[in-house]
């Protein structure tokens, strides 16, 4: 091991949801960095498949709330005699609301990506990494699936869901001695499209007052994509082997307050 490449993935196989930006591409990054195959599967096609080619990946169209697009990325995958070792359920979207204002079509929405979406990759890719020899997944919560906020109702369900469905799951992967570990990930403010997005989205007052109870109350200040990157490469790797079920956060000191 050198200093560079704490970690050593030759030979593995990993599928990234949501790896055309943000933590899933810095996650990306750094796996083939390790020596990883990787695949990035994104519904942002375009920019997916140029990043890929930029970054030595193979891109794949995924919807991840649709289960037939999870079936045919792992019988892709699978075609290629890969297996698959390494799962990322990253996807994710945020739809600000408070229970006044948040939608029941937003809801819905909201936890059929980032609910759903992680329920089906760990079901449909199960099987080919039980196959491989195992593995590990690491699902994407947030510190909004620990702790909330007034303005993040729909969001706060689907990462609340994901921290214990990651328990269930890995519990069962245990069960039946599949060698597989599941275990979630709960990122705190990070700077990426997600957050740059929502905040420019907002009236100004409305962004200062969302700044001043989050982003600037941080202790270590905005995290940076590759900061929850290097903690999942963390969760994949052999240095995380008596972990399974667990949860990760990584919030710069933001939920010890
Ligand atoms: N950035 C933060 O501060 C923060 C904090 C906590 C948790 N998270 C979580 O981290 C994960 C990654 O977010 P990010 O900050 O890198 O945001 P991002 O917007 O940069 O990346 C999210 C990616 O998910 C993709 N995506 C959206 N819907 C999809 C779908 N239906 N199928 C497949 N791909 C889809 C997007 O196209 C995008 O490439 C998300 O689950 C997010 O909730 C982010």
């Amino acid at each position: 091991m050198s200093a560079t490449a704490p970690h050593e993935f030759t030979g593995q196989t990993a599928l990234i949801s949501g790896g055309a930006s943000g933590i899933g591409l810095a996650t990306a990054k750094r796996l083939i960095a390790s020596g990883a195959t990787v695949w990035i599967a994104d519904i942002q096609d375009e920019k997916g498949e140029q990043i890929a080619e930029e970054i030595g990946a193979t891109y794949v169209h995924l919807d991840v709330s649709k289960e037939a697009d999870w079936i045919s990325v792992v019988e892709l995958i699978a075609s290629q005699g890969e297996g698959l070792n390494l799962l990322m359920n990253n996807a994710g979207i945020v739809i600000g609301g408070t229970l006044e204002t948040q939608t029941a079509e937003e809801f819905l929405q909201t936890t059929n990506i980032n609910l759903l979406g992680v329920f089906l990759g760990c079901k449909v890719c199960a099987p080919l990494m039980t196959i491989s020899g195992g593995g590990a997944i690491v699902n994407v919560s947030s510190i909004w699936g620990m702790v909330s906020d007034s303005g993040a109702v729909a969001y706060s369900a689907s990462k609340g869901g994901v921290r214990t469905m990651t328990k269930a799951i890995a519990l069962d992967l245990a069960d039946r001695g599949t060698h597989i570990r599941a275990n979630s990930i709960h990122p705190g403010f990070t700077a990426t499209p997600m957050v740059e997005d929502s905040v420019s989205e907002m009236e100004p007052e409305e962004a200062a007052q969302f700044a001043a109870r989050t982003i600037e109350r941080v202790p270590l200040g905005l995290g940076e994509a590759d900061q929850i990157a290097a903690a999942t490469v963390f969760l994949f790797s052999k240095d995380s082997s008596f972990m399974t079920g667990s949860e990760l956060v990584v919030d710069g000191g933001f939920t010890a307050a």
